[in-house]
């Protein structure tokens, strides 16, 4: 089934200069980039994306993290999108990821993790309306 999922390199994965790392990543498992963009997100925004997780003990230390620095957000699209997108990923807990994985390699910390990746087809609907508009992303 073709799906399309929100992919976000982290603070810590741009200021790393993982960028490069991760998009061969997502082309070379056949994941189709339909959108792609950099932003900085004020501490509010970064709220607003990860208003799931409000209450949790992680919950403020993550936002401010999310909202430290400039992030690639990006669409992805292609069979099964979500779920190959969270296998490249690996688990959050990069010390729990499978060999190999984006995480497992380059993350440095529980929360420092690299990269983020929708989790269900009505999180994805909702991550990337948040970021992207109709016009931003690739129909064809
Ligand atoms: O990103 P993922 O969907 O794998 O994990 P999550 O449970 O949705 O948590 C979102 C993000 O919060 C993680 O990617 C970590 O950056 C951070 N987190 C944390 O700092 N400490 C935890 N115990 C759990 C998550
Ligand atoms: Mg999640």
């Amino acid at each position: 089934m073709i799906q399309r999922t929100l992919s976000i390199i982290k603070p810590d994965g741009v200021s790393r200069n993982l960028i490069g790392e991760v998009i061969k990543r997502i082309e070379s498992a056949g994941l189709k980039i339909i959108a792609m963009k950099m932003i900085r997100m004020n501490k509010v925004q970064a709220k607003g994306f990860y208003q799931v997780h409000e209450g949790k003990p992680f919950y403020e230390s993550l936002t401010d993290f999310m909202s430290s620095g400039p992030c690639v957000v990006m669409v992805l699209e292609g069979d099964n999108a979500i779920e190959k997108y969270r296998k490249l990923m690996g688990a959050t807990d990069y010390r729990m990821a499978e060999e190999g994985t984006i995480r497992r390699e380059f993350a440095t910390d529980i929360e420092k993790n690299v990269v983020h990746g929708s989790d269900s087809p009505e999180s994805a609907h909702f991550e990337i309306g948040y970021f992207f508009n109709q016009l931003e992303i690739i129909n064809e």
